[in-house]
């Protein structure tokens, strides 16, 4: 694992994004696996600089999101193909048919999870792939678990993750409780791995990632068996490695 303390969230932000463009630049039709989250959102702002600066196109580029909400409809201003089309995708070139956010109410979830793993293989497998983590370790929403999941697959989310996602809701009730994610496999056959995180109250994850054994109890832990991962984090959550 190759970890990076840096002083600013907005640090990390050109870092991860000059890692994503000299990796488009090499090749126009990169794949990206994206993220959503507050940790993504300073990459993105680089990435749509660079877009307006004309360092980049997206033109040719793909992308598959880790994951997406059950039970709200993609038009909801708190799903994920909202904030990817808020934060990222309505200020560069990338086509629309080749963005895709997984679908939060398939009518056949078992279908549908199958056919958005093959859709990744299909087109050539993730180039790099965006994390954030979760409070507990998750990644995606994969959560602590007895085992590592798989595939794309729907997800009961834990309590401190509904929690820690009220923020963004009126009323903790209106939180979804589950969620269609990539699984903890298929995260790791992205070729790079760029995992953010800031703030004191990712310390206790970051440190279990890092420093723990690998078990599905921290999700993220299985990284260090990846061999081409970048951790970019800031002081705070490097307060406890
Ligand atoms: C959600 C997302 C994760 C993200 C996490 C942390 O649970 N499913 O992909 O990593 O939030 O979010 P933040 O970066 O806002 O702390």
């Amino acid at each position: 694992m190759d970890v990076k303390i840096f002083n600013t969230a907005e640090e990390i932000g050109v870092a991860a994004a000059e890692i994503i463009i000299n990796k488009i630049k090499a090749d126009d039709s990169a794949i990206l696996g994206l993220a959503t989250g507050s940790s993504p959102i300073p990459t993105y702002n680089e990435l749509i600089k660079a877009y307006n600066n004309n360092v980049v196109s997206f033109k040719n580029v793909k992308s598959f999101n880790l994951d997406e909400y059950c039970g709200i409809p993609a038009s909801d201003r708190n799903s994920y193909y909202t904030f990817m089309h808020q934060n990222l995708f309505n200020s560069i070139d990338i086509k629309e048919e080749n963005t895709q956010v997984p679908d939060g109410n398939p009518e056949d979830v078992e279908v549908f999870c199958k056919g958005y793993d093959e859709a990744i293989k299909n087109a050539g497998g993730i180039d790099i792939q965006v994390l954030g983590i979760g409070r507990n370790g998750h990644i995606g929403f994969n959560e602590p678990a007895e085992k590592f999941t798989k595939g794309t697959y729907k997800v009961k989310l834990t309590e401190s993750t509904i929690e820690a996602n009220k923020r963004f809701f009126d009323k903790v009730e209106d939180v979804p409780t589950e969620a269609i994610t990539m699984g903890v496999e298929s995260i790791l056959d992205a070729k790079e791995i760029i995992l953010i995180a800031t703030g004191t109250d990712k310390a206790q994850a970051i440190h279990d990632m890092v420093k723990g054994e690998v078990s599905p109890a921290c999700p993220a832990s299985i990284l260090q068996k990846h061999s081409n991962v970048h951790i970019f984090i800031d002081k705070d959550a490097a307060s406890l490695i």
